[in-house]
């Protein structure tokens, strides 16, 4: 199966998904959504009331900002990866329990691995302990950390800065500088991919005639 292929499956999964509680309230599960050969994958909490509406992810308020937040990067969401650590939404928007995310993880391990992002841009703290644990998002917004085969940059998530007026300009600045940020992950990753080797040569057999 190809990357395009896997992530529709793990959606169809999601889609009937009843690994845990959270499907019993939930109106549409919200697997995520982007091209399979994203170079960023932007990962949130989980579904609010619109994403549960609607079964895609960011289309509420939150996901409005998200959009200007984007564009304030050189990007469009239709170039972008977008998803969340938990499928489906927690009643009352509550925070997600450790067994609702850790049951979940399988899922968005499974998108990450068929995706292969050079970048993975967290966005909330739920988002951020999964790749940064034990960081602080006061102390690390907005910085590229290399994780494995890839960079994570940990991020307000926006509706926090919806709320927040303090956070707006430092959320704006951070985005700011993604396309710098994934210029310098292209370039160290090509550095430490190993070139391609060349197929092995039989030795030329030397003719006398
Ligand atoms: N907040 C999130 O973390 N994810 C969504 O999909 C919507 C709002």
């Amino acid at each position: 199966m190809n990357a395009e292929e896997i992530l529709n499956q793990i959606a169809a999964e999601v889609a009937v998904c009843t690994r845990c509680p959270l499907h019993k309230s939930r109106k549409k599960a919200v697997p995520g959504e982007g091209p399979a050969n994203s170079e960023i994958m932007f990962i949130g909490e989980g579904p609010g009331f619109h994403e549960n509406e609607q079964g895609r992810p960011f289309v509420g308020a939150a996901g409005q900002f998200l959009d200007q937040l984007l564009a304030r990067a050189g990007l469009k969401r239709s170039e972008v990866w977008i998803g969340n650590v938990v499928k489906c939404r927690p009643p009352d928007n509550r925070d997600p329990f450790p067994e609702e995310l850790a049951t979940c993880d399988d899922y968005l391990e499974r998108q990450i691995a068929a995706i292969n992002p050079k970048i993975i841009v967290t966005l909330g703290r739920f988002s951020m302990a999964k790749f940064l644990p034990g960081a602080k998002i006061s102390a690390v917004h907005g910085q590229m950390r290399r994780v494995g085969d890839r960079f994570v940059i940990a991020m307000f998530h926006p509706a926090a800065a919806l709320h927040n007026l303090n956070l707006r300009p430092l959320i704006l600045a951070d985005f700011a500088k993604l396309p710098q940020l994934l210029e310098q992950a292209r370039r160290e990753l090509d550095r430490s991919t190993p070139a391609p080797q060349a197929p092995k040569q039989e030795p030329k057999q030397l003719s006398l005639f």
